[in-house]
Order: C-alpha cells, then sequence, then structure tokens
C-alpha cells in the first residue's frame, strides 16, 4: 500500500512533532512517511528537530509575511509541491481560513491540549489553555486530536485521552504532564489511524 506523505506545521518547540518523528523511526507509522515540517516561525526549534531527522523544512515567517492570506498562499503552494496528502498541526499557532481547511477536508487534523469542548475556540491555545483550565478549577483535563474545518477547535473528534490535574499544578506543571501522558500518545497514533484510511480509500 502507498505511504501517505504527511507534513507537519509547528510554530514552537515541536515536542509533539518530536513524538510523531519517534513514532514513525520506532515503526508506528507504517501507512505514512512524515514528508515536510512547515513552521511560520523561522526561529522554532521545531526546525532542527526536523533537520535532525533528515525531513525537508519550509518557513514561512509570520515576520515576514505579515498577511494570512499571503502566507497559507505559500503554505499551500509547499504542501503541494511535496505531494502532501495529510495536513498535522502540531502546535501550529495560526488559525487558518475557511478557503484553506476546505482544501484539506478530512486530511487535515490538530491536537489541542483539552478535552474539547472544553478551554478550545479562538484565544485558547499553548500555556492558556491550561491557565484557563486552572482557573475554572476542573479536576480532569486532558488533549483531543481532530479533525480541521472551518469552525476553530470545531471539527471531528478523533482522539482524546484525560489528565488528572494535581494539587499544587501550575500551568506549566500541567502542559508537561498532559503533553506527557495524552498529546504525544494520541497524536502519533492519530497520524497511523488517519493515514491507514486514506491509503485504504485510495486503493
Ligand atoms: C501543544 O500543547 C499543543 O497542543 C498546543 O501547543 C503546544 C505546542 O507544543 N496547541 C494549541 O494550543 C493549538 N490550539 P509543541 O510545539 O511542543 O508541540
Amino acid at each position: 500500500m502507498k505511504k501517505v506523505r504527511v507534513a507537519v506545521l509547528c510554530s514552537g518547540g515541536g515536542t509533539n512533532l518530536q513524538a510523531i518523528l519517534d513514532s514513525a523511526a520506532a515503526g508506528n507509522i507504517p501507512s505514512g512517511e512524515i514528508a515536510l515540517v512547515v513552521t511560520d516561525n523561522a526561529s522554532a526549534f521545531a526546525l532542527e528537530r526536523a533537520q535532525r531527522a533528515g525531513v525537508g523544512t519550509v518557513v514561512v515567517d509570520k515576520k515576514q509575511y505579515p498577511d494570512r492570506s499571503e502566507r497559507e498562499k505559500r503554505i499551500l503552494a509547499a504542501l503541494e509541491k511535496h505531494k502532501i496528502g495529510l495536513v498535522v498541526l502540531a502546535g501550529f499557532m495560526t488559525i487558518l481560513s475557511e478557503a484553506f481547511t476546505k482544501k484539506y477536508d478530512m486530511r487535515m487534523i490538530n491536537v489541542h491540549p483539552s478535552l474539547i469542548p472544553s478551554f478550545c475556540g479562538p484565544g485558547f491555545y499553548g500555556l492558556k489553555v491550561h491557565e484557563a483550565a486552572l482557573a475554572r478549577g476542573v479536576k480532569v483535563t486532558g488533549a483531543t486530536v481532530h479533525y480541521v474545518n472551518e469552525v476553530c477547535d470545531g471539527g471531528p473528534i478523533i482522539a482524546q485521552k484525560a489528565v488528572c490535574v494535581e494539587e499544587g499544578d501550575t500551568p506549566e506543571i500541567l502542559q508537561k504532564r498532559v503533553m506527557r501522558e495524552a498529546e504525544w500518545i494520541i497524536l502519533p497514533r492519530a497520524v497511523e489511524t488517519v493515514c491507514k484510511t486514506l491509503s485504504e480509500r485510495e486503493i
């Protein structure tokens, strides 16, 4: 069966990218090939992770291209050039336009650091999600992987994993636990699940 070519879009540290790369290296993503890493931040550490793994990179820097539609045009051109079949948003901190999400309908997934529908939507990203969860006093949070559509964090849910909030948690401590116990586990698994579905559909 033909492997699905996967692009991972990141804006920062890229620990979720690393989890995908490690999972692929361990043979756990047999239906996909991590073909490209795209970032909108020229100083993202994700770039180094990609280079170390021998994966090609494309930078469409927000500072150089402040206009979102110009950035999207460039990202789309890169995805098309590299014949990408699945787009993975892994800490990509820009809400994509409806035109963009339509192009990758059911071929684009995102990891979000809460149990959707809690603490999601515009304004809920990165540490802010964990700050909001702690402020509300929830005892359980977690992570969600979902398909991306025109509604921010609103696409069909693929996987979720719950994580306990503990006494004395700070947003930073909680963020790390959610990554370690949920995101880094469910995201690589979802990449394989979706690649498998896509490759079977193409036979
Ligand atoms: C992750 O926690 C990811 O779920 C979150 O940003 C972090 C990126 O970390 N994404 C969002 O909040 C998107 N709404 P990473 O760069 O180390 O993977």
